[in-house]
C-alpha cells in the first residue's frame, strides 16, 4: 500500500524585512546576506500571529469538510511552542473543526520533529489505511537583535495531509536516522531565544549530512544517480548549498548533476524570501521544489535531509505521484510579494513584542494584519483565537 503526502499547504506572516535594509542598519555589506547567506528577505510575525495561527492557516487551505470528518490524528511539530503543557495541535484541532475522536499532540526536537511526525503518521496510516493524519510544522524562528542568527530568522508553517494512495508523494521505507549529543543550538525553558554556537552548528549539520548519507547509501545500496532532486533543511540557503556539494560526487554524469543543481535552485526559491522556519523548512523546500521546478515528473525520486540541532538528522525519500502538479498553489509568489515591508525600526518593535499581562493575566492586541486566524487576546492566561 502506498502512503504519503496527499496535500500540502503553507502560510507565512504578512510582514517582511528586506535583507538590504537589515544590512544597512547593521552596517554590513548587503552581499554578505544576499550572496554569503543567499537570503533576500525574512517573514516577520507580529504578536497576534503564532504557531497556532500559522499552522491553522496552512491547514485551512487544504482541508475539505470530508477531510475534517476523517482526520483522526493531528500532530504539530515545533521549536517555538506557546505552552509548556497544552499541545498547539489541540488549539488547531478546535479552530479547524476536526471531528472529536482524534489524537492531538505536539512533538519537539529543534528543527527535526516534523520528520518524526511524518513517520508516525505513515505508521498510523499503515495500521489504519482509511485514516488521515494532519502533520503541521510551525515555527517562528527568533534569534534576537544583533545576534549572529538575526539575518536567518523567519516565520511560517507547512501542513501536510498524510493518507494512503497519496496524490503528491509516496513515501519509501528507507529512513536512516542519526542521533548525536551536541550543544550547537538549544533553548532552556527560561529563554525566548536560543543559545547558538553558530559555526559549530554548521559543522554539525554538514557532518550529520555526510555520515547519515554514507550509512543510507550503504544500507539501501543507492546513490545520487537514483534521485531527481534532494531537499534539505534550510537554516539559510547557503548552508543547504554546501550540503548539496557534499552529495555531488565526481562520478555523477553531467546531465544528472545539472538536473539536481537546477532542482536545488527551485527548492530554495521560497526560503530565500522567508528565512528559516525551523521544523517546516525542509518541507517548505519540498513545496518550493514542486512549485518552481521545470522538469519534475511522476515517478521521480526525491531525497530529504532533515536536521535538528542537538542533534538528530534523518535521510529518507519518496516518489512523485502522477498528477502531483494539479495539487499545488498557482500564485504563491504573488502572495509572498504582497507582504508588507517593515522598516528595521518597526521589525525590531513588532517581532520582539511581548504580551503585557495585567494582574489577572489579561492582554489585548490589535492593529496587526494576520493570515486566516488571529491571536485575539489573552484572558486569565488563556490564549483566545479567532478566525479573521
Ligand atoms: N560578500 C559575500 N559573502 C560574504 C561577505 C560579503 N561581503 N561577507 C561574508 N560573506 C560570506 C562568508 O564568506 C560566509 O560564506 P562561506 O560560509 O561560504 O564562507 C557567509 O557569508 C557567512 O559569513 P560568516 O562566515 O562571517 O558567518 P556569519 O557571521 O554570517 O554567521 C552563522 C553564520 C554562524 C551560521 C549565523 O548565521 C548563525 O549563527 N546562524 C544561526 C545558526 C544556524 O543557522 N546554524 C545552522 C546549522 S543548525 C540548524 O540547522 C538548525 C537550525 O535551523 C537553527
Amino acid at each position: 500500500m502506498s502512503i504519503g503526502i496527499d496535500k500540502i499547504g503553507f502560510a507565512t506572516a504578512k510582514y517582511q524585512l528586506k535583507m538590504a535594509d537589515l544590512a544597512a542598519a547593521r552596517d554590513t555589506d548587503p552581499n554578505k546576506y544576499s550572496v554569503g547567506l543567499m537570503l533576500d528577505s525574512l517573514s516577520i510575525a507580529p504578536i497576534t500571529e503564532d504557531i497556532v495561527t500559522l499552522g491553522a492557516a496552512a491547514a485551512d487551505q487544504i482541508l475539505t469538510k470530508e477531510d475534517k470528518a476523517t482526520i483522526d490524528m493531528v500532530i504539530v511539530a515545533t521549536e517555538s511552542s506557546i505552552d509548556q503543557s497544552k499541545a498547539a495541535a489541540i488549539f488547531i484541532h478546535g479552530l479547524l473543526g476536526i471531528q472529536p475522536f482524534a489524537r492531538s499532540l505536539e512533538m519537539k526536537e529543534a528543527c527535526y520533529s516534523a520528520t518524526a511526525a511524518l513517520n508516525y503518521a505513515k505508521l498510523h496510516v499503515t495500521a489504519k489505511p482509511h485514516s488521515k493524519v494532519l502533520v503541521i510544522a510551525s515555527d517562528i524562528a527568533k534569534y534576537g537583535l544583533r545576534t549572529s542568527g538575526e539575518p536567518t530568522q523567519g516565520a511560517g508553517a507547512v501542513a501536510m495531509l498524510v493518507t494512503s494512495q497519496p496524490r503528491i508523494l509516496a513515501l519509501n521505507d528507507d529512513n536512516m536516522a542519526q542521533t548525536r549529543d551536541v550543544m550547537d543550538f538549544w533553548r532552556p525553558n527560561y529563554s525566548n531565544t536560543p543559545f547558538v554556537q553558530g559555526m559549530f552548528s554548521t559543522k554539525q549539520y554538514l557532518d550529520c549530512l555526510k555520515t547519515t548519507w554514507a550509512e543510507y547509501q550503504q544500507r539501501y545500496d543507492t546513490n545520487l544517480k537514483d534521485f531527481a532532486a534532494f531537499c534539505f533543511h534550510i537554516p539559510y540557503p547557503k548552508l543547504a548549498s554546501k550540503g548539496l556539494n557534499k552529495l555531488l560526487d565526481k562520478s555523477l554524469p553531467d546531465a544528472k548533476r545539472e538536473q539536481i543543481q537546477q532542482n536545488f535552485e527551485a527548492s530554495i526559491h521560497y526560503s530565500r524570501q522567508i528565512g528559516n522556519i525551523y521544523t517546516g523548512s525542509l518541507y517548505l523546500s519540498f513545496l518550493s521544489l514542486l512549485e518552481n521546478a521545470k522538469t519534475l515528473k511522476a515517478g521521480d525520486k526525491i531525497g530529504f535531509f532533515s536536521y535538528g540541532s542537538g542533534a538528530v538528522s534523518e535521510i529518507f525519500s519518496g516518489q512523485l505521484v502522477a498528477g502531483f502538479e494539479n495539487r499545488l498553489e498557482k500564485n504563491r509568489q504573488a502572495q509572498l510579494e504582497q507582504r508588507q515591508t517593515l522598516s528595521v525600526a518597526d521589525y525590531e518593535k513588532i517581532f520582539f513584542e511581548e504580551a503585557q499581562l495585567d494582574d489577572q493575566g489579561n492582554a489585548e492586541f490589535d492593529g496587526y494584519d494576520t493570515h486566516s486566524f488571529t491571536l485575539d487576546r489573552i484572558d486569565q492566561h488563556q490564549r483566545l483565537y479567532k478566525r479573521n
